[in-house]
């Protein structure tokens, strides 16, 4: 394709650090796309005949064909998707086939197909978020009045509800969602085909027509901008990141749950592993790998910005790496999706265990206090005190739940305590009682259930 300068055939290790039809093959709908929008532009501007376009569009339909038919063969000679489609092309149709390049270059070429797989991969993992929040949301329905221990520095905190916890996730993942959507977006601006090269081109061409064409809003302003520029990458890579990150954290809560030291919750079968070696053992390794996946997608992020941050404008041979770091962050992202919308499906909770866990460790202790400033109009700091010590006596007496404590204990301390305020301290009033808005009364928790279902709607 570019040999008329050349005598010598490339070393083997060039032909291999150079080619990337392994990887970008992938690009082969959006690499037909905007060959058959640049077509038909230069027909309609006059640079090719209406003849040569038609013979053009069908033999990219029909190479469309091949490829989908697993027939098209895919040559390492050829570099990359760009050259292979068209030298195809040019088997196909003969002369035409080789004026489909004027006007452009694989720059602009790859910037457009790049962008354009990077946009609709980014609307599809907001989809596929979209359904993870639809079975976390049928969890916290099913579960919005079961109660867990809510934790600070994984300590127990206060009692929440299952519920709660898990639409917590919920609103991380739709701010995850409208920042895919909206990076691609950003991305479906500009458009760079036609800034060719570096340059632009002295054809007469109309950018206008072949990014409305793409579904651009716009050609790109600047031509350098559009061949060097991969920010639409970096932002989709960066927000991929932050959604895994979430999702790693749900992750890292069923290796937690799953354990028998916490004994919360039990993964199906088909979401479990067996040991070799030990008979006994029901491994979380979706779960864990969904942590790795994490790691490694915030490294492609990373490596990509490290490409970008030392090249000087325009085109640089780095950027084809764009691509692999790319796709494998796609497809490690819609992988632990699969995953874990299967574990959140399937998984089942043990009511009694994380009951049990919710009261210890007096976690009722501060509805003693606020009872105490409510009802006895006592100063915050005080009731903190005053509480400090009831939760002493239990310790001392052995008991394990402040509900559970006699009532002459806490009147030890303050003669004014009642009974009806020893039965606020149960681990289900504390919750009910949490009723504020967002808070994890049961009442409040199907409220946001409902919301999110007419959001879903
Ligand atoms: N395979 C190349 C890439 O992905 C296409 C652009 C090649 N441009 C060039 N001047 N060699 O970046």
């Amino acid at each position: 394709m570019w040999g008329g300068r050349f005598a010598a055939q490339p070393a083997d290790a060039m032909q291999a650090i150079n080619a990337s039809i392994d990887v970008d093959k992938r690009l082969w709908r959006e690499d037909i796309e905007g060959s058959k929008a640049h077509a038909d532009m230069l027909a309609a501007q006059g640079i090719i005949t209406k003849e040569d376009n038609a013979a053009i569009q069908s033999g990219l339909d029909q190479i469309a064909a091949e490829i989908l038919a697993g027939e098209f063969v895919f040559s390492k000679e050829l570099e990359d998707i760009h050259l292979n489609i068209e030298a195809r092309l040019t088997e196909r149709i003969g002369e035409a086939g080789k004026r489909l390049h004027t006007g452009r270059s694989r720059n602009d070429q790859v910037a457009t197909d790049f962008k354009l797989w990077v946009m609709r991969a980014s609307r599809e993992a907001a989809d596929g978020l979209r359904a993870l929040q639809k079975s976390l949301v049928a969890q916290a329905d099913s579960h919005a009045d079961w109660i867990m221990p809510g934790f600070t520095h994984l300590q127990t905190a206060q009692p929440v509800t299952l519920g709660h916890h898990l639409l917590a996730y919920v609103s991380m993942f739709e701010r995850d969602r409208v920042r895919l959507i909206g990076a691609a977006l950003e991305a479906a601006w500009e458009c760079p085909l036609g800034s060719a090269a570096l340059a632009g081109t002295s054809y007469p061409i109309d950018r206008h027509r072949t990014a409305d064409a793409l579904g651009f809003h716009a050609p790109a302003a600047n031509s350098l901008d559009g061949v060097a520029s991969r920010d639409f990458a970096l932002a989709a890579l960066a927000n991929l990141s932050i959604a895994i990150t979430h999702m790693s954290r749900l992750a890292e809560e069923i290796v937690l749950w799953t354990s028998p030291q916490f004994a919360f919750a039990t993964l199906s079968d088909s979401w479990s592993t067996g040991s070799s070696i030990m008979p006994q053992k029901r491994n979380p390794d979706a779960a864990e790998l969904i942590r790795a996946k994490a790691a490694r997608i915030g490294a492609d992020f990373a490596a990509l910005n490290a490409i970008v941050q030392k090249l000087p404008l325009a085109y640089a041979k780095d950027l084809q790496e764009d691509k692999t770091l790319t796709f494998s962050a796609f497809d490690g992202f819609a992988l632990s999706l699969t995953a874990m919308i299967g574990m959140i499906d399937t998984v089942r909770f043990n009511r009694a265990a994380m009951r049990e866990a919710a009261a210890r460790g007096y976690s009722t202790a501060t509805d003693l206090a606020d009872w105490l400033v409510r009802e006895l109009k006592m100063p915050f700091r005080e009731a903190h005190e005053v509480t400090g010590r009831i939760v002493r006596s239990a310790e001392q007496a052995g008991v394990r739940e402040l509900a559970l404590l006699p009532l002459s204990e806490f009147q030890a301390v303050e003669p004014r305590i009642t009974e009806a305020a020893q039965a606020l301290l149960t681990v289900e009033k504390s919750v009910e009682s949490r009723d504020s808005y967002g808070g994890t009364a049961p009442q409040r928790v199907r409220e946001q259930v409902e919301r999110w279902k007419e959001t879903f709607a």
